[in-house]
């Protein structure tokens, strides 16, 4: 049977008169005045869909049983953040909008955020790819149909369409109250946000769902993996290498207030850009101590006595995956001469190929996603998305090495090697404080009622791991 009938009759069958009936793959077969009248109608249904030119699925192959199922309508969901925030975001999404039974919509991205990059789904990410490796729990559909965006506009003018769901919700308020009160209610629901807004643990079948959307279905395009892999295999080429996310970029700095090492312009300017940003509502910051609580991302000064501490060799490869480092070359002065095999994608490629890519900060990040996945070490300087998800998606690759700085413990032992401590002492110390922590199998720390506190299921989603 041709696919895209089949789809369709389903597709009536849900959304028409509202009662829902069971497709029947035989259906053409059964010679009865009222289904002929069915048929017909599907025919003019179809003629709409194709004068639009709409497909529902590409040429990408189509490995996975169709799951058939009843919708209650379609999700449009806007990511919010930058790449990563939103990575981990689409996936809830899928697992959210699969026990709603909802046809999701290709998700937006965040064009209005600090980075400001206009690229949508498709320019990231392999679309078709999603669709179909996907297949067989939800159903996902490019745009909205003609004939429901008319009840899209409506809604949206009575204020009924838009909501941003609750954070760190468990699927049951998902399942049990957005479903009937908003989704089957008005066959179209769209939610604003996308950040956090899972809880981190529930069902298993769930949580393999989420894994299977994040390792699976989310591939970027081929644009990217190209790059992507050109850097690889010239760092691979010279040997080991060691992806540092150096999360000392300004943005960070002037969100967590912290300033160490900064002059004093450099600080006020830091300040002027936090309160220069409405959604960041924590203003009145002091660096020193959010800094001893642990809190601030390391600095290139730190880093480098870290990475001694732990025994990176002084030759080995250092791949800065990161945005304009605060301070830039100046900065990175004590990194570089600690580790003077420190690179940058914009110092392994020639300029014309990073090009296409330059001014859209998340393809760039998308790059430096790769490079981090296929490192031999990997060490974020701050857990901020990219080091949970990174992390995360290491473990599932078979437990690669991924250090977890204890960033509380790092300060304090820095702060003492600066007064009085020796370096045998430090280095000991530094080593002391990071003996179980290089992304090795562990059960994942649960605080029910503290999910911010918790570990992410995106930094260890062990129901997809063999432990
Ligand atoms: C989704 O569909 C399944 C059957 O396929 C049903 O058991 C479940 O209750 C439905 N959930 C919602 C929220 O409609
Ligand atoms: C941002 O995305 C929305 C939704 O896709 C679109 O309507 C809007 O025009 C975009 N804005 C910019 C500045 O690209
Ligand atoms: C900031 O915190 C440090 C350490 O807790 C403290 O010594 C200092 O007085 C604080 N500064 C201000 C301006 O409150
Ligand atoms: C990147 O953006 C700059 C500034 O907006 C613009 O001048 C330039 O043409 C853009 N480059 C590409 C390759 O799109």
């Amino acid at each position: 049977m041709d696919f895209k009938n089949e789809k369709l009759l389903r597709q009536s069958a849900t959304m028409g008169s509202g009662r829902a009936r069971k497709p029947n793959p035989h259906f053409a077969m059964v010679a009865q005045t009222a289904l002929a009248v069915a048929v017909i109608w599907v025919f003019c249904v179809l003629l709409v869909h194709v004068s639009h030119s709409r497909r529902f699925y590409a040429d990408a192959p189509l490995a996975t049983p169709l799951r058939q199922y009843y919708s209650n309508g379609y999700l449009i969901v806007s990511s919010n953040g930058g790449l990563n925030q939103m990575r981990s975001g689409i996936c809830d999404m899928v697992a959210i909008a699969r026990y709603m039974n909802a046809t999701l919509v290709v998700p937006q991205l965040d064009n209005t955020s600090l980075w400001q990059d206009p690229s949508k789904f498709e320019d990231i990410f392999d679309v078709d790819h999603f669709i179909n490796s996907l297949r067989d729990e939800i159903e996902i559909v490019k745009e909205i149909p003609p004939e429901m965006q008319q009840i899209q506009i409506q809604l949206e003018m009575e204020k009924h369409l838009s909501m941003p769901p609750r954070s760190w919700s468990d699927i049951s308020y998902y399942t049990d109250q957005i479903a009937p009160e908003r989704l089957k209610k008005n066959k179209i629901l769209h939610f604003e946000k996308t950040d956090n807004r899972l809880a981190n643990n529930g069902p298993i079948e769930m949580q393999k769902l989420r894994c299977k959307a994040n390792y699976n279905a989310l591939k970027f395009t081929s644009p990217i993996e190209k790059i992507g892999s050109k850097v690889v295999k010239i760092l691979r080429d010279k040997g080991e290498f060691l992806v540092l996310h150096l999360r000392y970029e300004m943005d960070m700095l002037a969100y967590t207030g912290c300033n160490e090492g900064c002059s004093v312009e450099e600080a006020n300017d830091l300040q002027a850009l936090r309160y220069s940003v409405p959604w960041w509502k924590k203003k009145n910051i002091n660096s020193t101590s959010t800094r001893l609580q642990g809190l601030c991302p390391m600095t290139p000064e730190e880093t480098a006595l870290t990475l001694k501490a732990l025994g990176v060799d002084r030759e080995t490869q250092i791949y800065i995956a990161a945005g304009n480092i605060y301070g830039g070359e100046k900065r990175l002065a004590s990194l570089r001469a600690a580790y003077p095999n420190l690179v940058k994608k914009e110092k392994l490629l020639p300029p014309y190929e990073l090009l296409p890519f330059k001014n859209y900060s998340s393809q760039m990040a998308a790059i430096d996603y790769m490079v981090s996945l296929e490192s031999d070490i990997f060490f974020p300087t701050y857990g901020g998305n990219m080091a949970t998800l990174v992390e995360g998606h290491r473990r599932y690759l078979g437990f690669k090495k991924t250090i977890q700085p204890n960033q509380k413990a790092l300060v304090n032992l820095i702060d003492k090697y600066r007064k009085d401590l020796n370096w045998r002492e430090f280095e000991a110390g530094v080593k002391k404080a990071h003996a179980n922590r290089y992304g090795n199998p562990v059960r994942r720390r649960v605080m029910p009622e503290k999910p911010k506190e918790e570990d992410y299921f995106w930094s260890n989603p062990q129901e997809c791991l063999i432990l």
